[in-house]
C-alpha cells in the first residue's frame, strides 16, 4: 500500500473502495468484507448515494469492521445553507455509525458553497471531521474558495482517467497544495477506454489486467483513486497494483488518450449546478 500526507498531514492511503450505486445490504455487506480481505483501508460513500445507513449496519453488527477504514463522505448542494449543511453532517454521523468522519467533501460547487464550508470548518475545528475537502471544483471555484476560507481544502475529488486526464487542474492543485482524488478512475470500465492498443499491449508487458494498467498509471501520477467493484475478484484485482511501476513513457503514451470526455455531469454546466442546488433530480 502506498500512502500520502494531505496538506492537514492526514495520512491516508492512495487507494480506496467507492460504493456509488451500491444501494442494498447483501451488496455493501460483501463488499465492505471482500474490502477489509484484500486490504483496503478507506471506503468512499456520500449522503447522496443512499447507503450511508447500509454502511453504517454493517459497521454496527460489527465494529471490528469500521477500525480497517477511513471514511469519506460528501454533502449535497441541496444542503448548503448552515442548518441544512449541519444536519447533513449530523445525518451522516448518526447513519454511519461514527462519532468522528475523516474526510467530509463538498460534492458540487454550486451557488452556496462558500456557507457550507463555514459550517465545515467549525466541525473540523472541533475535530468531528478529521479532514475537510471539495468534489467536482474548476479551477475558478478553487480560486473563489481559497479566497474566502480559513482553512483550506485537502483533496479536490474529481473525475478522472486516460479520456480525461485533467493536467491544468492537477498542476493547479499540486502548486496548491491539494491532493487530487480521481473518481471513476477507471472511465466506469468503458468497453472503448479498456480497448484501447496502449493500454492493452501494457497489460500484456506486464503481466496485467488492463483496469491494473490503469490504475497504476494514476498511482504513478500521485492520484489518490476510489475504484469501485461489487466483484470479489475485481476488488482484489484493483489493489494488486503495487508490485510494479510504469515508465515515464509508458505514463505519457496514456496521457495521450486524453479527449476531455466525460461519463458523467460536468461542473462547468450551470443549469446542472443550479438544479441540485434546488434538491431537483
Ligand atoms: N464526487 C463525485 O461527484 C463522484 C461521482 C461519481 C463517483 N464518485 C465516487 O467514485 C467511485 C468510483 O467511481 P465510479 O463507481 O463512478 O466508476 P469506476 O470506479 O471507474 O467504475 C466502476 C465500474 O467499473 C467496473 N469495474 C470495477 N473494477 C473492474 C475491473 N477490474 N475490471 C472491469 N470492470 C471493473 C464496475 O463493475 P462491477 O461493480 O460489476 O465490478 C463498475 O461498473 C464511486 O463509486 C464513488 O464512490 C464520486
Amino acid at each position: 500500500m502506498n500512502y500520502v500526507n494531505l496538506n492537514n498531514n492526514l495520512k491516508v492511503p492512495q487507494i480506496g473502495i467507492g460504493t456509488y450505486k451500491v444501494e442494498n445490504i447483501q451488496e455493501i455487506t460483501n463488499l465492505i468484507e471482500y474490502a477489509v480481505k484484500a486490504n483496503y483501508e478507506m471506503l468512499d460513500t456520500a449522503s447522496y448515494y443512499n447507503n450511508e445507513n447500509l454502511i453504517g449496519e454493517v459497521f454496527k453488527n460489527n465494529p471490528e469492521l469500521k477500525k480497517h477504514f477511513l471514511v469519506s463522505s460528501k454533502v449535497w448542494p441541496s444542503d448548503f445553507d448552515k442548518d441544512n449543511t449541519k444536519r447533513s453532517i449530523e445525518n451522516s454521523l448518526n447513519n454511519l455509525n461514527l462519532d468522528k468522519i475523516d474526510i467530509m467533501f463538498i460534492h458540487w460547487p454550486s451557488e452556496g458553497f462558500l456557507e457550507a464550508w463555514k459550517v465545515f470548518e467549525d466541525y473540523y475545528e472541533q475535530g468531528v471531521l478529521k479532514s475537510i475537502a471539495v468534489c467536482n471544483f474548476q479551477i475558478k471555484y478553487m480560486e473563489k474558495l481559497l479566497v474566502h476560507a480559513n482553512i483550506p481544502p485537502s483533496i479536490n475529488q474529481v473525475e478522472l482517467h486516460p479520456y480525461l486526464v485533467q493536467e491544468e487542474l492537477s498542476d493547479y492543485l499540486k502548486k496548491s497544495n491539494i491532493k487530487i482524488q480521481a473518481w471513476a478512475p477507471l472511465g466506469r470500465a468503458s468497453k472503448e477506454m479498456f480497448n484501447e492498443k496502449i493500454l492493452v499491449e501494457l497489460a500484456k508487458k506486464y503481466n496485467k489486467s488492463v483496469a491494473q494498467i490503469i490504475l497504476r498509471w494514476h498511482i504513478d501520477k500521485g492520484h489518490i483513486i476510489i475504484p469501485k467493484s461489487t466483484k470479489e475478484s475485481r476488488i482484489n484485482e484493483n489493489i494488486n497494483i503495487f508490485d510494479f511501476s510504469l515508465e515515464l513513457e509508458e505514463i505519457k503514451l496514456i496521457d495521450k488518450l486524453n479527449r476531455n470526455h466525460r461519463f458523467s455531469q460536468n461542473p462547468d454546466d450551470e443549469e446542472w449546478l443550479t438544479k441540485i442546488r434546488k434538491g431537483l433530480k
